[in-house]
Formats: C-alpha cells, sequence, structure tokens
C-alpha cells in the first residue's frame, strides 16, 4: 500500500531479532534465567508499549518479573502528561540507585515519553547517573540493539534526539491479559492543544496499515479475547496517511464484523472530528460496546479556543445530541481541565454547566499543569492555585453525584457481563463489566471468569455497581446470541 508515513523495514527489524538472540545466548549462559521488570505510568499506549518492551525481553531471554525486588534488568516506561506523574518517575527512579549500589550490574532503562523531553533527558544524563539507558517511544523498536550496548558495556546509551516516528510491524509481544487485549492503530498527534506535551513526545500521526490491524484482531479473537479496545491519541485520525479511503468508523466496521465472540472498544475520540458516520457504525455494530470517551477539556468556548481544541461548546452538545439521538443508552465518558491559564471563574461555572447538561457517566477531572514547551505555558496564569483547587473540588462533588444517580439507575436490571477476576473481597469473590466498562462486584464460582452472565444489579456506590448472577450461567458460545446485544441497557464508565 503506498503511504506517506515511512515503515521500517522488515530487514532492520529482523536485525533486532538477531539482537534477541545473541543476548539469549549470553543470557542461556549465566547460573540462573536473569530477571526483566517493567514499570508503566501513563496511559493505554503506554501500557500496550510495555506489553512490546516484555515481548522483546521474553525473546532475549529474560524471566518477565513483577516486581523490582532480584531485577537483572528494569524498564521504567515513564508519563509526561503532567507534573505530578513525572515527580513520581524521578522520586522512584531516584530510589532505584541502592538496589543499583549492592547489585552493579544491574540495568536500568527509561523509556517512554518523558524520555523525549530534552530537559528531562539532560536531568538524566547529569544526576541520575545509575540510569544506564534513555530512549524515546519512536525508538522503541530498537531496545535489543540498545540493552546489547549496554549489555556488553559500551557506556550509557541516549537515544533521545527528536523523531516524527515511523511505523515498525511484527515486535514480539508479550500480552498481561487473557480476555482484554491493547490494539494500537495508529501512533502520535498532530492536534497540538495547547496545553499538551503529547505531540513533541509521541510525534506525528502515523496509522498501522488495516489488514495487519485486522489480522491481529482476527488473532486474538481466536484466542478467546473478549475485549479488545483499538488505542491512538485520536482514533478519528485513523487513515489520513493511507491511500485506498480508509478512516476510523470503516475500521471500526471491518473488525466487528470478523468472526468470534468479543466486544470492541475506542480510546480515544477527538470531538472535532467525532463524525456521524462513527456514530452510525456503533449504533448499528453490536460488536461495537455502547461507550465512548469524548474529552471535552472545558465548557467555554473562549477557552477552548486557547487550548486550540477547533470546537466550541455548542458544537460538543450538537455531537453528544447526535449520539445520543443514536445511542440512547450510550455510556459517556470525558477528560475536563480546571484551571487553564487565564481561565475566569465565570468561565469554570461554564464548565460545571455543561456536565450538569450531558450528564456523564463518569470525568477524569485534572488541574492545569504548565508543560515545557508548550504555548500554554508562556500564557499569564494569575488564578491563585486555591481557587483552582477550591473549583477542582466543586467539579468532583458535582461528577460524584451524577455518576452516583446514573449508578442507581441500573438497581434492578440485569445487564449482560463479562466476569473478568478475582474480588478482593470475600463477599464479592468475582468482578464483570458490564458492556459499557463498568465494574460490578459479585459473587460465584472462579470457574465463570472469561464468561459471560446476566448479572442483576442490586447495589451501587459512586464507583461500581454490585449485583449477583441472574441465572446459573453457561459457557457462552453455546449460549448461541451475541454478548453484545443489549444496545438499549444503560453501560455506565469504565
Ligand atoms: N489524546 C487524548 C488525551 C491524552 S492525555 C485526547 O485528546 O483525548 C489525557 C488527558 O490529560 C487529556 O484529555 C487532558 O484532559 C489531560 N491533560 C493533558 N495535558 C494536560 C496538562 N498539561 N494539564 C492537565 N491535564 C492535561
Ligand atoms: Fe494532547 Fe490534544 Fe493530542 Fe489529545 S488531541 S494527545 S490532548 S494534543
Ligand atoms: Fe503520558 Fe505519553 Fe500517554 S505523556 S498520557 S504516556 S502519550
Amino acid at each position: 500500500m503506498n503511504r506517506t508515513t515511512p515503515v521500517i523495514p522488515a530487514g532492520d527489524i529482523a536485525r533486532q531479532k538477531e539482537y534477541c538472540a545473541e543476548l539469549r545466548a549470553l543470557n542461556a549462559r549465566r547460573p540462573a534465567p536473569p530477571r526483566a521488570w517493567v514499570d508503566t505510568y501513563g496511559c493505554q499506549q503506554n501500557e500496550a508499549d510495555s506489553e512490546l518492551l516484555r515481548g522483546m525481553l521474553a525473546e532475549m531471554g529474560y524471566q518477565i518479573a513483577d516486581a523490582e525486588e532480584g531485577a537483572d534488568v528494569i524498564v521504567i516506561n515513564t508519563c509526561a502528561i503532567r507534573e505530578h506523574a513525572e515527580q513520581r518517575v524521578f522520586g522512584n527512579v531516584g530510589a532505584l540507585v541502592h538496589g543499583k549500589r549492592r547489585n552493579p550490574s544491574q540495568i536500568i532503562c527509561l523509556c517512554g515519553c518523558m524520555a523525549q523531553e530534552p530537559h528531562v533527558a539532560e536531568r538524566l544524563k547529569q544526576s541520575y547517573r545509575h540510569v544506564d539507558l534513555v530512549f524515546g517511544p519512536q525508538q522503541l523498536w530498537r531496545f535489543p540493539e540498545f540493552l546489547r550496548r549496554v549489555y556488553l558495556r559500551r557506556g550509557r546509551v541516549f537515544e533521545t534526539q527528536p523523531d516524527d516516528g515511523a511505523i515498525a510491524e511484527g515486535l514480539p509481544v508479550r500480552r498481561s491479559g487473557k480476555l482484554k487485549a491493547w490494539v494500537s492503530i495508529m501512533y502520535g498527534c498532530n492536534n497540538f492543544c495547547s496545553y499538551c506535551i503529547v505531540p513533541y513526545t509521541r510525534g506525528r500521526e502515523r496509522s498501522r496499515e488495516p489488514e495487519i490491524i485486522l489480522s491481529e484482531i482476527r488473532e486474538l479473537a481466536e484466542r478467546g479475547y473478549k475485549d479488545i479496545t483499538l488505542l491512538g491519541q485520536n482514533v478519528n485520525s485513523y487513515g489520513k496517511d493511507l491511500e485506498g479511503g480508509w478512516d476510523f468508523p470503516r475500521l471500526l466496521e471491518a473488525a466487528a464484523n470478523l468472526p468470534g465472540d468479543f466486544l470492541l472498544r475506542f480510546m480515544t475520540s477527538h470531538p472535532k472530528d467525532a463524525t456521524e458516520k462513527l456514530f452510525d457504525v456503533m449504533a448499528r455494530c453490536d460488536k461495537v460496546a455502547p461507550v465512548i470517551h469524548l474529552p471535552f477539556q472545558s465548557g467555554s468556548s473562549r477557552v477552548l479556543a486557547a487550548m486550540n481544541r477547533r470546537y466550541t461548546r455548542e458544537q460538543y452538545l450538537d455531537k453528544v445530541a447526535a449520539l445520543r439521538a443514536r445511542i440512547p443508552d450510550v455510556v459517556l465518558t470525558s477528560d475536563v481541565i480546571v484551571g487553564f491559564p487565564g481561565e475566569t471563574t465565570a468561565e469554570f461555572e461554564e464548565t460545571l454547566s455543561l456536565i450538569e447538561a450531558v450528564r456523564f457517566d463518569a470525568l477524569f477531572t485534572f488541574i492545569y499543569s504548565p508543560r515545557k514547551g508548550t504555548p500554554a505555558a508562556e500564557l499569564p496564569d494569575p488564578m491563585p492555585k486555591a481557587e483552582k483547587s477550591a473549583n477542582f473540588d466543586r467539579l468532583v462533588e458535582a461528577q460524584n453525584r451524577i455518576s452516583l444517580e446514573k449508578h442507581q439507575a441500573y438497581i434492578g436490571t440485569v445487564q449482560r457481563c463479562l466476569i473478568d477476576g478475582v474480588g478482593d473481597d470475600p463477599r464479592h469473590s468475582l468482578t464483570a463489566r458490564t458492556a459499557g466498562g463498568r465494574l460490578v462486584h459479585l459473587d460465584g464460582d472462579g470457574a465463570l471468569i472469561g464468561q459471560y452472565a446476566d448479572v442483576r444489579i442490586t447495589d451501587c456506590s459512586t464507583w461500581a455497581l454490585f449485583g449477583e448472577l441472574a441465572q446459573p450461567s453457561k459457557p457462552s458460545p453455546s449460549q448461541g446470541r451475541s454478548p453484545i446485544s443489549s444496545k438499549g441497557a444503560p453501560f455506565p464508565c469504565p
């Protein structure tokens, strides 16, 4: 397929696999198999990247550890979205110095979005000398080459140059779950929202080829995955760099037409190009979960323009109306930023009134955090911190009330749920998710994990639903119907 995005040649990927084989042979000579630990911060894209890092580490002969203790290789996959996330990483990476003193041959790696910020790379170079390897997200496919370089002790490795990114296919992956899987459909972001660091850390928008994505989903379904989330910073930009008329709604529908017993979700949708075509596909495809994360960021059109979001309050509300006209009980979640530079109290009130008007099922609320190198970080920001915090608290309080009210409406209904894990409370031995991704606690036999079951909702809190099995459940394939057919039922937040 002709395309504008560079694709890493197969020969370059094969070379990385040769490095893996070389390290595997070296590791095989050790008295015990070496262990590697990958710690992940940030968004689902980073979770998906960590699954690739673990896949590559396994190819290199490492056992994947689930804790830092005794690890021979530590990989910290970082997030730069807010100051707080970065401080946590610096604190935790700093603390690794003690383990390294006890075990000087330990290799410490830092990758992810922070690695792509010049001031962070400089600070690591100067003040975190126990960190051996630093590389940005666009270089992830070269991890075996870098690790080999460090392993053979050719000094510290910093691969943090600015990079628009390419598409790398054929990397080994080690998935964390057996029921739920991430599938990246595209990388990068071209939107340059004025507060956001992502376009600087993740490079330009680029799409994976539809055939490769669809065969990955087909294989996941065949292997029994039940819940597949398509990932991109803005999935609605999918296909712009591809030929053949591909866009996100077309990809989503093609994925939903694949055989198997699974449910599709996607993250994230930028409202400016969430189209009626997308809503139509969601409405007509039973395998597309009736849920959408549609970040609005602010209820004030003036603030939205300053954020470079390219939609107004009214346009956002129109999108929600168009969506609900097609799927009345769609689960709607969102992100919002409080205290954007120059936001007035009256503008904050518009955010509050928007959440009262829309009544999201759940809201991810953030206080604005200035990011070096973004335009918003240069704007005057007169509102005192205490006032921003008070506004934040009001917003959270309002949303908690709405979330609880939305949950209360579930009581007495029967929800088709995927039983997905073990609960930590003996009275609720299982956890499950509604099609809309809402957490349900219930009691039942562990053998049900991985199956769909009808669950009667009996109680709720702001954060979760509580229920009981509505009928003894049989393995879902023998039930002969789609587990996702309950399009009309209410499905709250992830
Ligand atoms: N690509 C996604 C967002 C990824 S970041 C999208 O556009 O929807 C997740 C959320 O973090 C954003 O939606 C925003 O609400 C928040 N965020 C991003 N940058 C921020 C900053 N500088 N300060 C506070 N919150 C921020
Ligand atoms: Fe950041 Fe905006 Fe891109 Fe989302 S769309 S990643 S908020 S720049
Ligand atoms: Fe964080 Fe990078 Fe994701 S900044 S939110 S890990 S894209």
